[in-house]
């Protein structure tokens, strides 16, 4: 028989909290005392992805099983505190590869078991929004973020800390999948948007024009596939010695056009919605191009500006436990039952 989840009024008692992120490829754990970031714990997998040009998830979930409790040791440490004082643990339930989420949500469920403390289950798109929540200089709602990743490039409307309504979203892929799939075509590794940025430098922004796509009927959705066609074209078309030469010109001419993309639909929105704040969030926020163009559109529009620090953009334990502080505990043994879910 299915056990009923019941959920703590701890909302007010709950301030020192220890949040676990396992949904892709980074190990990741963060120690909370209300807003302010005790202790962040990122262990990269990146450079053992590399070698197969992209993550394999089987190797991630192995990988998260040996980083986890380092990781968690290491945050408790850095932030001076043993699990005792801990009030609540916090975990990314979903979306995400299912493997590795359930290392996290299972090192979660054990931890507030043996502990007796409750369990917080949290969704990987609301930490990227928390993310803006947190301090120094939090942003309150309501805000317009604009959260692009590996997996998600959406516009999110944040009224209250709690939730977030989807104004507008990919149709296919990611503005990350795009670029670490446009590194891969010019020989860059991975993961592929620092590395765009980083060969960007270089780079002509406008020897190559590519589409930005805009729709017609004002939606606020984005759409990267026909870039990365576009792409595939121009390499084909150069050969692989002009490609070589010309590879920071490709890769300043590809970035310019996602971040184009996404200005363009930010723009959009704050025009026809009337926002008056903007945050970024997810790991391409870490982009500087895009940062640099958010800026000049929020300085044109008035707007106030959160820009989360890079670390905080990139898939971090700290944002789920900003997302928890405003989410519902659950008492023991309420969460032995609490499963991940890909979606
Ligand atoms: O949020 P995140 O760390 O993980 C997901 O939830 O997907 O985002 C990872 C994505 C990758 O596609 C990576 O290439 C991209 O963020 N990324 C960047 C930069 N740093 C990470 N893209 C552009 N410029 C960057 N500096
Ligand atoms: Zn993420």
């Amino acid at each position: 028989m299915a056990r009923r989840a019941r959920v703590l009024d701890l909302g007010r008692c709950v301030t020192r909290i220890l949040a676990i992120e396992t949904s892709c490829d980074d190990t990741c754990a963060a120690v909370l005392d209300g807003p302010t970031v005790l202790s962040n714990v990122v262990s990269s997998q990146a450079r053992l992805h590399a070698r197969y040009g992209g993550i394999v998830p089987e190797v991630a979930s192995r990988k998260h099983l040996e980083l986890i409790n380092p990781v968690l040791e290491s945050a408790l440490e850095d932030a001076g505190s043993d699990l005792g004082e801990i009030d609540a643990i916090a975990v990314t339930a979903k979306p995400g590869l299912i493997g590795a989420l359930l290392v996290g949500v299972n090192t979660a469920k054990s931890l507030a078991a043996a502990t007796g403390k409750p369990l917080i289950p949290v969704d990987h798109l609301h930490g990227h929004v928390a993310a803006a929540f947190l301090e120094p200089d939090p942003l309150e709602p309501p805000f317009l973020a604009l959260i692009a990743s590996g997996g998600h490039t959406l516009l999110a409307e944040v009224h209250d800390h709690r939730t977030f309504a989807v104004a507008g979203q990919t149709l296919d892929d990611a503005a990350g999948e795009a670029l670490d799939k446009a590194a891969r075509l010019l020989g860059l590794g991975f993961p592929g948007g620092p590395a765009i940025q980083r060969e960007a430098e270089s780079g002509d922004p406008e020897a190559f024009p590519l589409p930005i796509a805009m729709s017609h009927d004002g939606s606020l959705d984005f759409s990267f596939s026909g870039l990365k066609t576009a792409l595939v074209y121009a390499v084909r078309d150069l050969g692989a010695e002009a490609t070589a030469e010309r590879r920071a010109d490709l890769a300043a001419s590809f970035q310019s056009a996602v971040v184009g993309q996404l200005v363009a639909k930010l723009r959009r929105a704050i025009e026809t919605a009337g926002w008056e704040a903007v945050a970024l969030g997810g790991g391409v926020a870490a982009n500087a191009l895009l940062r640099e163009r958010t800026a000049e559109l929020c300085a044109e529009r008035g707007v106030r500006l959160k820009l989360v620090s890079p670390e905080l953009c990139t898939d971090n334990a700290a944002m789920i436990g900003s997302a928890a502080r405003h989410s519902e505990p659950i008492a023991y043994p309420g969460y032995l039952d609490l499963d991940a879910a890909a979606r």
